[in-house]
């Protein structure tokens, strides 16, 4: 009998990197986790360690097929899906970074973004990235280590010779889709989707925009190959004679939150998913019309196949929702996110209490670079229990708010959403969210989605997996939560959430 194969994701997120095999039924047979360090060097800066990020990815990946039994060989192909935006710039002799990876809630930026702002860059930008002028983006980031990267790290360089190697092509761009597929086959290679987080690309005509690199000065020679999600040819194969000691096919990568939308099986218009980790990331698929949003939304890449026309969708980007649980934890208001359900269960509401997690600025539907964390409403009876049900109550308001968005935008009514990510696990959030935005709340079996749709990119494009269609037998239901507030209620509480964000705004003035 010949053993069975399957296809590896690896899942390159913001505080960590999981690396999962999924057999034909699109079920976990391995899972292995690893987190890494942020680094803070300044107030509002957040820093990684690319080095730190590849011996991860290489850990994981042994440690989970070693757990389960599985050869590398077994393994038709491997995927890969990342923290979107985080943007480095290597050395390609040495393949070393030249400075520590520049991460999406990094918001060193700002002043150049109102600059641009200020040069009237705005409407250009969104009209051909559909993407808001904001930090958040690489373009900023990349323009940022081009002018202040150590050059002590580069070698044989002066700190003026970056952007001239980079001319020549021996420093290199990229994202973590790119830094890892890189270390993997050794070929610098991006892909669609997160190509379209940059603020370079245009993303009607599929291109690198040269207006755009000149105005941050990024050469095009130190950009990746843009490549689709799920690449028929293949970004390259591992290297037998490297840490996983066979040659397996890297075929397929996504930003995160398009593989989540992937692996959610939203493949036709309409579909859309909502996933909660760091911050949530709400998506739509509009299919191959880019719909401009009228909203406060990004018009983006959703994904592509080899051969086939790209797919784009709307998105609502939050910021900071899980990411506000971890505050909770830092401020020892609880020991660990498990409590939060019934630290928030134990009290009737927030009596009156909002707190607005702006620690990055705000981003969908609001864009404002300068607003931040607020606590509105403490009495002298306000309790530990009050502010961790109203940081709850901030991630499903936040999600409204972009539901909202989209509905304007699409003219789609909302009925149903599809949620994922680390959050979900936590039935309270999942009915305060059907609560706060009136629709019912579809939790999928297998909530690994964002590797499971980087795993399906891999995996059609080896032929794996036939067609996607295939892939919809896959998605299981684990739970619905209905909406049981009654909806004026909701309202109201909403409305007053409206409120506490509009305080929020423009706090972090010179
Ligand atoms: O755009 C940022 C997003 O891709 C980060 O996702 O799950 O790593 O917080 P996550």
């Amino acid at each position: 009998m010949t053993d069975p194969t399957y296809v590896g994701a690896i899942d390159q997120g913001t505080t960590g990197t999981r690396f999962i095999v999924f057999d034909h039924g699109g079920q976990v047979v391995a899972n292995a986790y690893e987190k890494h360090e942020q680094i803070y060097p300044e107030p509002g800066w957040v820093e990684h360690d690319p080095m730190e990020i590849w011996d991860a990815t290489k850990s994981v990946v042994t440690t989970a097929l070693g757990q389960a039994g599985i050869s590398p060989d077994q393994l038709e192909a491997i995927g890969v899906t990342n923290q979107r935006e985080t943007t480095l710039l290597w050395d390609a002799d040495s393949g070393r970074p030249v400075h520590n990876a520049i991460v999406w809630q990094d918001r060193r930026t700002t002043d150049r973004v109102e600059q641009l702002e200020s040069e009237g860059m705005v409407e250009e930008i969104r009209e051909k990235t559909g993407l808001e002028a904001d930090a958040y983006f690489s373009a900023t980031k990349a323009e940022w280590l081009l002018e202040n990267a150590d050059p002590i790290k580069l070698e044989r360089s002066r700190p003026e010779d970056i952007r001239d190697r980079a001319a020549q092509g021996e420093v290199l761009f990229g994202t973590i889709d790119s830094w890892l597929i890189y270390n993997l086959t050794g070929n610098h290679i991006t892909e669609v989707t997160n190509a379209s987080r940059t603020m370079l690309y245009n993303i009607h005509d599929l291109e690198w925009d040269d207006d755009l690199l000149a105005e941050f000065g990024v050469p095009e020679e130190m950009l990746p190959e843009v490549r689709p999600s799920s690449d028929d040819q293949t970004y390259g194969t591992t290297d037998p004679d490297g840490f996983l000691e066979a040659e397996v096919p890297v075929a397929g990568a996504l930003g995160d939150q398009q593989a989540a939308l992937f692996g959610q099986t939203c493949f036709d218009p309409g579909e859309a998913k909502n996933t909660y980790g760091t911050g949530s990331f709400f998506l739509m698929n509009t299919g191959e019309e880019a719909v401009e949003s009228d909203h406060g939304l990004l018009t983006t890449i959703g994904f592509q196949r080899s051969g086939e026309p790209v797919q784009y969708a709307l998105e609502g980007s939050i910021f900071i929702t899980g990411a506000a649980i971890e505050w909770l934890e830092d401020v020892s208001l609880i020991d660990d996110p498990a409590e939060t359900a019934e630290l928030a269960r134990s009290v009737d509401s927030t009596d009156g209490v909002y707190v607005v997690p702006a620690f990055t600025g705000l981003g969908a539907p609001h864009w404002d670079q300068r607003a931040r964390g607020t606590i509105l409403g403490m009495t002298r009876g306000t309790r530990k229990e009050h502010i961790v049900r109203a940081t709850l109550e901030s991630i499903a308001y936040q999600t409204r708010d972009v539901a909202e968005a989209m509905e304007a935008d699409s003219g789609i009514e909302m009925t149903s959403l599809k949620v994922d990510g680390g959050a979900v696990k936590n039935n309270y959030l999942c009915q305060l969210q059907a609560d706060i935005i009136g629709s019912e709340i579809s939790r999928p079996v297998v909530d690994e989605t964002t590797a499971l749709g980087s795993a399906y990119a891999a995996g059609l494009a080896v032929g794996y997996w036939d067609d996607v269609e295939g892939l919809r037998d896959n998605w299981q239901v684990d739970r619905e939560f209905e909406p049981e507030m009654n909806a004026d209620a909701a309202d109201r509480m909403y409305a007053r959430w409206s409120d506490a964000v509009d305080r929020s705004r423009d706090w972090a003035r010179d």
